[in-house]
Order: structure tokens, then sequence, then C-alpha cells
């Protein structure tokens, strides 16, 4: 029996590990030939401007051309290994890119010793960012309004098949931070303030891009990489980039578990939160990036820095006391890859120096080599240094395009509709209003065609805009477009100017409907930070002088976080939030409005009423406080304009039959939710069910409630479907004070719509 068994291990051990094995030796026999230099060149990213000069969108006709002397320099003489971004910050064609990598690759493998190809990277975070024709989705925040995981699953295969497309293997996205403050200019980047939708998107956003068996080296596959670890969204000021101060029990109850469950998935790197926590600038900080991810999650992908970061330690950040000593620190933390990105003679010369001295020892850098050779090889660059543009038949197709439209179309929400004033259903004379009526440039937001999204209106012609969808739909004698007012051109973001009000109301008066776009144009990180979260003063002033005409207000609001309202909420017939839908939000929102499609959207985060009230739905208790006993109003509530979670159908659902299978339960048993929902309208409709949990008393202040599953469904007309939930008590976790993940006995409240449960855990 004895001999069985050794005779099956090893040949389990022959078959699968052989792949493995070949692996290892490759990295093992390149490591053993390589010279210090080169070894700091594979950890060494550039940007593309570097080494390349070529179009930008006012000489499209003009090439991109990598600079033979700079490029030898960077790539045959310092040996980089990595390059990043666009030239000129502006997207290309797929066949500019497969001819730009293609020469790249020429002085890494034609021109060098060891022949090991260049890695490129590239923010494709929405749809292939920087490629003029690839299929723009909705930004990750609109993705997760939508409550189904598919959409960004969806949103990212269609990504990496178009990233291939472009020559490039390795995308700096997801971004699983948690979207917790509506002020932070990249909220939109996350899927909002919950740990457990960020959780589930992110993980279907990495099997999107690397293939649900993670094998990189298929040419419609690409590397993830996960962002921006960790706790880079919770700042104290609400600003990019700024200090935050976060408990270590707190980081690992909300900001974590994304991260965790794309690691355990298998996704292959990592970039670092730009920002500091607790004092400690994270590209400096061992315990989070070798104690924390290396060690105990185990992570064994490639640690990047974000853009610049090692020199900030030093010249933003005052940790270091020159750019050699910030080199030493973030490398001996752990980072395997600096995005250094302009002056990597000085980071090279740096760490060669500082190996040379003893400070970094060789064990780190062949570690990190290691990782990224491994990279290198999984994405089968030695055998196919850059696909090719014209195998991706599918590139930018209207079968992407159905994609993108279906994700916009599910997340949409329906925040107002009084007197079921949707669907607009014949030929109404319909005024469309606002700097957001018509533009493509607000409907996909930052990282579109460039870095803040500017470009988009010259790339993204070909897509209807609001205004053009509505005309296409009830028909260009019906639909007028009069903007009010409008973002500066050529401004900051949050400029804005007033050019027509009067113009706007003269047709408001004679039309029956009007629909006011209003908003924000695309911005983020710094230049995104924001002073005030409420609407431009001018947007206000055009909402309150429309509503003076008396005829129906339908408000769209086209954001990137949701900015305040309440003013002006009480004027409206109805309000629509489009997030940032993408290249197909126009079309989808105007088959909303007409009811072609049935709104099923839900709000991803807690919209506030107040600036001084932003707090995420799973506050803690004392927020909402009782008056006191005696003389004294000690009054305190949440005052949210929407809650979390919530969002309005043309269908009208109702729930019944709530039940719990047991009322104790141990810690090993799951607990059985069962429901009844029903549409009792005519029109078929979606909807979201959302289980929340309440820990009643804990050894650490519990949170008001948590989202513990959700399940979306179609339900048709006049339907009733029954819906389970299958809970196991160990996620009624939480991470106590000690830092350990622990289910304590008690009361916990169940939750689905207006029916709750108490149960308790033995
Ligand atoms: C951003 C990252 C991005 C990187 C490369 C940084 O400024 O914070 O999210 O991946 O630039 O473009």
């Amino acid at each position: 029996m004895k001999n069985y068994i050794i005779i099956l291990l090893s040949f389990l051990y022959s078959c699968t590990p052989q792949k493995l094995n070949d692996v290892d030796n490759k990295i093992n026999d390149l490591l053993s030939q390589m010279t210090l230099q080169e070894k700091v060149g594979q950890m060494t990213q550039i940007n593309l401007t570097v080494i390349a000069k070529g179009p930008n969108k006012w000489t499209s006709s003009f090439p991109l051309m990598i600079d033979n002397k700079k490029a030898r320099k960077a790539i045959v003489d310092y040996k980089i290994g990595s390059v990043l971004n666009t030239i000129n910050n502006t997207a290309q064609k797929p066949k500019t890119w497969f001819n730009t990598i293609t020469d790249i690759q020429k002085y890494a493998i034609d021109s060098s010793r060891l022949s090991i190809p260049i890695i490129y990277g590239i923010d494709a975070i929405h749809g292939t960012t920087y490629t003029d024709g690839a299929t723009m989705f909705p930004q990750q925040i609109t993705t997760a309004a939508s409550w189904n995981p598919e959409n960004a699953y969806n949103m990212a295969l269609v990504c990496a098949y178009e990233t291939r497309a472009s020559g490039i293997p390795w995308n700096f996205s997801p971004v699983l931070d948690l979207g917790i403050d509506p002020r932070f200019p990249r909220q939109f980047e996350t899927f909002g303030e919950d740990p457990l939708i960020v959780k589930k998107f992110g993980e279907a956003m990495i099997k999107g891009y690397q293939g649900k068996d993670n094998d990189v080296s298929n040419k419609y596959n690409i590397a993830a990489c996960m962002k921006h670890f960790l706790g880079y969204h919770a700042t104290i000021s609400g600003k990019d980039r700024t200090p935050a101060y976060i408990s270590e029990n707190a980081l690992r109850e909300y900001h974590l578990p994304s991260f965790k469950t794309a690691i355990d998935a298998g996704a292959k790197t990592i970039m670092i939160n730009s920002g500091l926590i607790n004092g400690i600038p994270v590209h400096a900080d061992y315990n989070i990036l070798t104690n924390l991810l290396r060690k105990e999650l185990g992570f064994e992908g490639v640690i990047l820095t974000d853009w610049e970061d090692i020199n900030k330690l030093y010249d933003r950040d005052k940790v270091a006391k020159s750019k050699k000593e910030a080199t030493k620190i973030a490398i001996n933390s752990g980072i395997d890859m600096s995005m250094v990105p302009y002056d990597y003679e000085e980071f090279c010369n740096n760490l060669i120096e500082l190996v040379e001295e003893g400070e970094v020892k060789m064990s780190r850098i062949d570690d990190a080599v290691s990782k990224i050779l491994k990279l290198k090889i999984e994405l089968g660059l030695f055998k196919t240094p850059v696909t090719d543009y014209r195998e991706y038949d599918d590139f930018g197709s209207e079968k992407h395009n159905q994609l993108a439209y279906k994700a916009a179309s599910e997340a949409i929400t329906l925040l107002k509709n009084e007197e079921n004033i949707l669907p607009i259903k014949g030929k109404s004379r319909i005024l469309i209003t606002g700097p957001n009526g018509n533009n493509m440039r607000t409907l996909n937001g930052a990282w579109s065609y460039s870095w803040q999204g500017e470009l988009t209106d010259r790339f993204a012609s070909g897509y209807n805009t609001i205004y053009e969808a509505f005309v296409n739909t009830y028909g260009s004698k019906n639909v007028k477009y009069v903007p009010g007012v409008s973002y500066k051109d050529g401004g900051n973001y949050y400029e804005m100017v007033e050019n027509s009000i009067s113009k706007a109301v003269y047709e408001a008066k004679r039309s029956d409907y009007i629909i006011l776009c209003l908003g924000e144009t695309s911005y983020t990180e710094k230049p995104g930070d924001l002073n005030d979260l409420k609407l431009h003063d001018l947007q206000v002033k055009l909402a309150n002088e429309l509503s003076k005409v008396n005829k129906p207000i339908i408000l769209i609001l086209n954001q990137g976080r949701p900015r305040l309202i309440t003013d002006i909420q009480g004027l409206m017939k109805g309000i629509i939030n489009i997030y940032l839908p993408g290249n197909l939000g126009g079309n989808a929102l105007v088959d909303i409005v007409s009811g072609v499609v049935n709104p099923s959207g839900k709000l991803p985060y807690t919209y506030p009423a107040f600036p001084n009230s932003l707090i995420p739905y799973y506050y803690k208790p004392s927020e909402v406080q009782n008056n006191s006993q005696g003389a004294y109003n000690y009054v305190g509530k949440v005052n949210n304009l929407y809650d979390f979670g919530y969002g309005l159908s043309y269908s009208d659902f109702s729930y019944s039959n709530f039940n719990v299978d047991k009322n104790e339960y141990s810690r090993s048993e799951s607990i059985k939710v069962t429901i009844d929902v029903t549409n009792n309208s005519d029109i078929d409709g979606k909807e979201t069910i959302q289980l929340y949990i309440s820990d009643l008393y804990a050894s650490l202040t519990p949170d008001n409630k948590r989202l513990r599953d959700f399940k979306k469904i179609k339900i048709n007309a006049g339907m009733k479907k029954t819906i389970e939930f299958i809970l196991p008590v160990s996620e009624l976790s939480f991470i106590n004070a000690s830092n350990m993940n622990v289910v304590e006995s008690g009361v916990f409240n169940i939750k689905v719509g207006d029916f709750n449960k108490d149960i308790s855990i033995k």
C-alpha cells in the first residue's frame, strides 16, 4: 500500500510540478547569469515618453517613434525591464501600439545579452483607456450599481482581449480600494463603500483578466494588478495622497478582504498605496508589504510602486534624507519594481550602490527579480513578446459594445419618480439642458483616451451623447438642447461658465419635459481634489430658474461621486443617477427614460444630504442617539439623502414569507434564509434582494449593520419567486481588538427588506 502511495505521489509530482520546474529552472538559469546592473534594470519601470516621441491630440498624423539613442541608453545600457503609459497622454491605434512595442522589444531582445523581453504595463480601468477604438465600459462605481458581478467580469474579459489587441499584457486594474469617502477624487474608480461588494466584483475582474485558470500565457488574458494596497481612500482630508489614520483592526475589517480574496484568486501583481497610514508612507512600511502581504497573505507576485513613490519618501513624506535612502527603505520593505518613471539613471545607480555597500542584500534583489522574471515567463513574453492586433477581430466590436451597454443599463439608478413621471412614452417635446447633456467626456470620466479624460469627445464621437440618444428615440423635431451653463473650456474640472440660462428657460416653456443633466466633468487623482461637495452654484442656479417654469424636471446625475443635491431635489419630479456610464451610457439612459429598459440599479454608496454628514451605512450605533435623561437635547441622527442599496424600479415588488430556518446556531452551521418576492406590476423587472446582519452586542462596538449577501434576479410581471440565502455562521465574524477574526456568541439580527429576526449563536 505504502509503495502504491509513493508511486502515485511521484506520478503526480512528475505531471503537475513539471511546468513549474521549467519556470523555476529558467528563472535560476537567468539569475545565475545576470549582472547586478541587469537585475536592477529588471526592477525599473519607465514612462514611454522617456524613450519615445510622437503624436498628441493635435498632430495625429505624426508617427509614434522610438528615439534610438534614448531607447539604447535605457534598455541596452541600463537594462530597463518595464515600460508604462502612452505617449503625450493620448490614445493610440492598435497598429501603433504593435509597432511601438515591437520596436521596444528589439532593444530588449535583439540588442541585449540575455534577451529578456520588456513587460509593458498600462492603466486600462474601464476598457482599454489608451487605445483608439477600444470599448469603453462604465467605470467601476457604475458597474457596482448594477449589483451584478457578471458585469465586472465582462468588463475585464473584454478589456483583457482589447489590451492584448494593443500588444500589452499587463493592466494596472482592478481598483480594490474601498470607496468610503464621497469627497475623494477617485471614488468612481472603486466598487463603492461596501467591503462585500468590492470583494465580489474585484474577484470577478481578476477572473475576467487572467482567465478562470489564471493562464496568462493565453493571448486573450492579461496579468491583473490589484491596487492600491492598502487603505488608499480613507484619508482624513478626503484629498488624494494625504494622511490616513486607520487602526489595524479597521484595516483588516474593511480594507483587506478585497485584496485577500483577489490574492487567493491568483492575482499576479499589486500596486502600493501612494499615501501614508498612521504616519508611515505605505511604500516604506515593512509591516504592510512584507509581514502582511508577503508572509501572512502569501502573495507571491510582483509588488510595484505607484508613480514616483520611492522619491516621494524623500521629497514629499520626509522619512528619507535622500533619494538613495528612500530607495533603500522601499526595496528593503518589499518593493520589487519601481515605477520610477523618469530619472531611471539615478534610481538604478542608487540601488546598485546600495547593494555594493551591503545596505540592500543581494538575496532581496534576487527575490524581486525572480518574481518579475516569473511574470514575464508566465505571460509568454519570451515566446510572444508582443501580441498582434491582426489576430483580434472583436476589438471594439458590436458584441463588446453590447456588453458595455448591458452593464450601463443594469446600473443606472432611479432615485425618485414622483407620480410615476417616468417612463416618458410617445413623442413628447423634450428639452435637454445642463452641462452634461451633450458630451462624451462626462459620460466616461477620467482614464478615457487620456489620463484626465479631456480628449474623449474627439475619440468617442461615434457614440451618442445624452442629447443624441434622445434625438434617436424621440425624433429631432421633439428634442432640443440648450446647455444653460458649461464646463470651462480648458479650465480646471470644477470651473464653470454661464452661457444661456435664459435661453434654456425660454425653451423649457415650450417643452413638455425638462431633462436636466448635471454633475461633474472628468477628473482623477490630485487634480480632482474637491473643496465643496455641493453641486456648482451655476448648476444650482440653472435648476432653480428652470423650476419656475412649472414643467416636470427629470434630474440626471452624471458624476464620479455623489455631489450634494439637497437644495434642489425637491424641485425635481424624477431623479436618475447614471454615475459614469461609459460610451453606451446615453443609449442606456434613454432606454430607461422611455421604458424600453426597466431600471434596476441600486446605490453602491450612501448618498449624503449634507457636507458634514458623510458616513457609510455601517456606521457605529452612536451616530444615532435618543434624548438622554435630563434637560439636555442629545439627539443624533444620520442624514442621508438616499441610503446605500436604494434604487427604484418601474415594477412594484413586495416581499413576504420571510423565514430563518432556526433560532440558534453553532459556529460550524449555516443559516438558511428564504423570502418570497412578488412582482405586482405588469412590467417584467429585476430586483436585488439584500441580506443584512447586525451583531447586537460585541466586544468591539458593532457596526449598525453589514451586507452579508445579495442576489439580483429577474421576476416577470405578476410572478413570485422564492429566494434562498445560505450563510455560513463564520460570515458573521469581525476583527476584534487583538486583530483576530472571531464570531462571538450572542444575538444577531437578520434583515431582508422590512423583515427581520433575531437568532443566537452559541
Ligand atoms: C495612479 C495609479 C496608476 C499610475 C500609473 C498613478 O498616479 O495612482 O493608479 O496606475 O499612476 O499611471
